[in-house]
C-alpha cells in the first residue's frame, strides 16, 4: 500500500504513522509554572537531537501546560519511564485541572534537581535536566507555512542525573533499567536482555575501498 499523508488515504481505522516511527523514548517531563506549582507528563515525540552539546526535543501537539511553563521558566527535566513504573507513567497523562500535581496523582516520589528547578521523577533510573533552546512553531505542511497545532521544544541537558544501581563496567544498563517505549496505538515495548544485542562498526580497509563487519560483542571501540 502507499498512502500520501496530506490526503490521509491509508484506507485503515487508524493512521499508522506513530507505529512506523517506533519505537518512540518516552521523556517524562517536569516543569514548574510561575507559581511554583510542578507538572508532569509523558512525551514520546521526544527524543535526543545531538550529543554534543547534549541536547533533546519533544513536541506538543497542542497549547499545553508543559509548554507553556518551559516558555515561562525556561527549564524542564526528562525523567525516564520504566516497565516497572508504566502505570505511574500513563496515569500522570491524564489531563486534571491546573494546580493538580501528577506527581500526587501518580502516587510518585519526587527529588530535587541539582541545576534547574523541576523536580526529577525519584525513582526513574535517569533524568536530564534541560534548559530551554528554542520553542519551534510546526508548520501545516511542505507547501503551507500556516502553523499547525504542534510545536517543537529544543533543549540543552544541563545535567545528568543516573542512579548508581545502573551502571554496571562503566556503562549504563539500559536494559537492567528496564526502560520503556512508545509504539502506535496503545503499544509500548520495554529493553531487555533478551531483546539488546551490539553490532561493531564496519571495519575500514587501509584503502579506504573495502570494509568489513566485526562480530560481537561490542570491541569497546567508536568507529
Ligand atoms: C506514553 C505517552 C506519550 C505521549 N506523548 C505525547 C507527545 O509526544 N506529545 C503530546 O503533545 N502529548 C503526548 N502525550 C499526551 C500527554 O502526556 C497529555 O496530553 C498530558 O496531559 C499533557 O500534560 P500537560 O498539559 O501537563 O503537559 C503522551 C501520553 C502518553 C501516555
Amino acid at each position: 500500500m502507499f498512502y500520501e499523508t496530506q490526503v490521509n488515504d491509508h484506507g485503515l481505522e487508524h493512521d499508522p504513522f506513530k507505529a512506523l516511527v517506533a519505537p518512540r523514548p518516552i521523556g517524562w517531563v517536569s516543569t514548574a509554572s510561575d507559581k511554583n506549582e510542578v507538572n508532569l507528563a509523558p512525551y514520546s515525540f521526544f527524543n535526543a537531537v545531538s550529543d554534543s552539546p547534549p541536547m533533546v526535543m519533544i513536541s506538543s501537539n497542542q497549547r499545553k501546560d508543559t509548554l507553556a511553563n518551559i516558555e515561562n521558566t525556561k527549564e524542564f527535566v526528562c525523567s525516564l519511564a520504566t516497565y516497572h513504573l508504566r502505570d505511574e507513567m500513563n496515569m500522570s497523562s491524564a489531563t486534571v485541572s491546573n494546580g493538580v500535581s501528577e506527581f500526587d496523582l501518580s502516587k510518585l516520589k519526587s527529588a530535587q534537581s541539582r541545576l534547574v528547578a523541576p523536580p526529577r521523577v525519584a525513582d526513574s533510573p535517569a533524568a536530564l535536566e534541560c534548559k530551554l533552546w528554542k520553542v519551534i512553531p510546526i508548520p501545516k505542511g511542505p507547501d503551507d507555512d500556516n502553523a499547525s497545532h504542534h510545536s517543537m521544544i529544543l533543549g540543552f541537558v544541563v545535567g545528568v542525573f543516573i542512579d548508581d544501581k545502573y551502571l554496571s563496567g562503566g556503562l549504563f544498563d539500559t536494559a537492567k533499567a528496564g526502560l520503556i517505549a512508545r509504539m502506535g496505538y496503545m503499544d509500548y515495548c520495554q529493553v531487555t536482555p533478551e531483546t539488546t544485542f551490539s553490532l561493531n562498526r564496519p571495519v575500514v580497509s587501509e584503502d579506504g575501498r573495502d570494509a568489513s563487519l566485526k562480530p560481537g560483542p561490542w570491541d569497546g571501540k567508536y568507529r
